[in-house]
């Protein structure tokens, strides 16, 4: 087991990628803590967990409310006595729509879930971490966080900002033995890719394995990524087989940029 009692705050847990980082850490042996705003949701998985032999907690946090993630921190600390790992999971898709008709509260929405809630999660984790000298933190970007996407303003944004945001708190963080990483996924195999197939399919009136397949081209495995595939590069990160590695995104993509050359 490679993250035996180790103690993991994984945020939007309960679901899609956020649900298979949480279940490959709970399978390694870590004690997970799973914050996001759907409870029962949480519960469900928190209680399949533990049902299953491993140790898992739900504690429904809203990531961008300040008051809220102290809370769920605290609650964390009070529990289990120290937080080894954070992943800062949960994000929001945002508008589709160009830079000309983008709507300021959706605009500023995401920034809030995406950037600022991965300020909020990190810096109370930070002050548990600092002081013992020991912690790893990895940061959910996206390949909209390396490339601009047209009508895809605020994802993009908020994606780049959070490499931006890895890079220095893994300098800040360096010298109190703390590895901050980044995982950058393609169009990872979950709800959020299937709607938006099957809604794109709807509008051009054809089948849904067609936009995947078109979706996939530039992919040189030319399919969709797993979500186990992350948790997997998660799961890597967040144990000591990674060790001399910070600062770093890595990329979960099936080959996407590199198959024209
Ligand atoms: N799916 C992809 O193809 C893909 C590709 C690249 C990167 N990513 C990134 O990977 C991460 C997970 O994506 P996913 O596809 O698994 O997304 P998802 O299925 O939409 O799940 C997002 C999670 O974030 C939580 N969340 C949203 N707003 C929150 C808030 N204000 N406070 C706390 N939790 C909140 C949601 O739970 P509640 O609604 O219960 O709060 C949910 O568990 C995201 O950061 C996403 O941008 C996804």
């Amino acid at each position: 087991m490679r993250l035996k009692d180790k103690v993991a705050v994984i945020t939007g847990g309960g679901s899609d990628i956020g649900l298979a980082i949480t279940q490959a850490f709970a399978s390694e042996g870590a004690i997970v803590v799973i914050a996001a705003r759907n409870a029962s949701r949480l519960n469900e998985v928190a209680d399949a967990i533990n049902a299953g032999g491993g140790r898992a907690r739900a504690i429904p946090t809203d990531i961008t409310n300040e008051n809220q993630v102290r809370k769920m921190v605290a609650q964390a600390l009070a529990e289990y006595g120290r937080i080894d790992i954070l992943i800062n999971n949960a994000g929001i898709a945002g508008p589709t729509a160009r830079i000309v008709d983008m709507e300021l509260d959706k605009w500023n929405e995401v920034l809030a879930v995406n950037l600022t809630g991965t300020l909020l999660c990190s810096r109370e984790v930070l002050k548990d971490m600092m002081p013992r000298k020991s912690g790893n933190i990895i940061n959910i970007s996206s390949v909209g966080g390396q490339s601009g996407f047209p009508m895809r303003s605020p994802y993009c944004v908020s994606k780049m900002g959070v490499i931006a945001f890895t890079e220095t708190m893994a300098i800040e963080a360096g010298e109190y033995n703390i590895r901050v990483n980044c995982i950058s996924p393609a169009a990872v195999r979950g709800s959020r890719i299937l709607n938006a197939a099957s809604a794109k399919a709807k509008a051009l009136g054809v089948d849904r394995e067609e936009i995947l397949t078109r979706l996939t081209r530039d992919f040189s495995l030319k399919r969709l990524i797993e979500p186990s595939e992350v948790a997997a590069a998660a799961v890597f990160l967040a144990s000591d087989e990674s060790s001399a590695i910070t600062g770093h995104t890595l990329v979960v993509n099936c080959g996407l940029h590199i198959s024209h050359y």
